[in-house]
């Protein structure tokens, strides 16, 4: 596998795999791998002849009270992961290889951007938009993978290859979850175990939420009132937002008639943690 950190490598590489004729997919991440990630790099391995993951902690989809000197980070276990799962390149490069001196230029997205973690990380999709359109154009990949966890990230992407007519097909990937029901992510590392147990209230709402759906429960507001009580009974937890919104313009939306996405942001204790599904009364 091959470890790259410049811009001018990964785009020699790419060049290279294009003129034998190869197909490219790209799995962004900002690293500290576990399941989640290792099922995109599964898939990504699947369907392209060759995969890059690029591992970069992003500055500038943090806002300034929130965990950037926290984050985890791990880029010897992360290269293990991708290896073994069969990547063929990692990309990490340094914040000063990916925005140089004078760096002004940057995606600013309205409308999908503006509920839900919009709300509370008013700069945080214009991060990941500048970011993911600059490894665009770095890796020009055929397909690039995101989690559904990030729901809105989903969204956000795929509206921003469609607005700019960009040549990559995004792949949407289930959540992966623990043995508990906890969505897998980079975040819980920071629970205590106490907190850790706590945390399930959000994969126990979503149970409950999407049961109502199923059940035949279209009214949005009684679903949500539900999903809120079950989480407002765990003394460690504090909503963020609990909201239904259309998939995929992510504007408030509270009947069930048309595919929805039902997102929660709850703190456990510091630890902001999200959580979602998306129901489909025609499926
Ligand atoms: O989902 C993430 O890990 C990040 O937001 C992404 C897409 C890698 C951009 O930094």
């Amino acid at each position: 596998m091959i470890f790259e950190k410049t811009v001018k490598g990964v785009k020699e590489q790419v060049k290279s795999w294009r003129e034998q004729g190869l197909t490219v997919g790209l799995v962004p991440t900002m690293g500290y791998l576990h399941e989640g990630h290792q099922s995109l790099i599964k898939r990504a391995v699947e369907e392209n002849d060759r995969v890059v993951v690029s591992v970069f902690l992003n500055p500038i989809q943090f806002g300034p009270k929130e965990d950037l000197e926290a984050y985890p980070r791990d880029i010897e276990a992360d290269c293990r992961l991708c290896e073994a799962t069969g990547a063929a390149m990692v990309f990490h490069p340094e914040v000063t290889e990916m925005y140089g001196e004078n760096f002004t230029t940057y995606v600013d997205m309205t409308g999908v951007t503006q509920e839900l973690c919009g709300k509370s990380r008013p700069t945080h999709f214009k991060g990941v938009c500048t970011v993911v359109n600059k490894l665009f154009n770095i890796v020009t990949p055929d397909k690039a993978y995101f989690g559904q966890k990030d729901a809105q990230q989903l969204a956000v992407i795929k509206r921003m290859v469609r607005d700019f007519n960009m040549n990559v097909t995004i792949v949407g990937c289930p959540i992966i979850r623990e043995q508990d029901g906890l969505a897998k992510s980079s975040r819980n590392t920071y629970l205590s175990a106490e907190e850790r147990q706590a945390a399930v209230v959000l994969s126990k709402a979503i149970a409950g939420g999407k049961q109502m759906l199923l059940n035949g429960e279209k009214d949005g507001d009684k679903v949500l009132r539900s999903m809120t009580d079950i989480i407002e009974a765990e003394p460690l937890a504090r909503i963020d937002y609990v909201e239904m919104v259309k998939w995929d313009s992510i504007e408030v939306h509270h009947k069930a008639d048309c595919p929805v996405l039902v997102a929660i942001a709850v703190y456990i204790g510091k630890t902001r943690l999200i959580d979602n599904f998306i129901f489909d009364s025609e499926i």
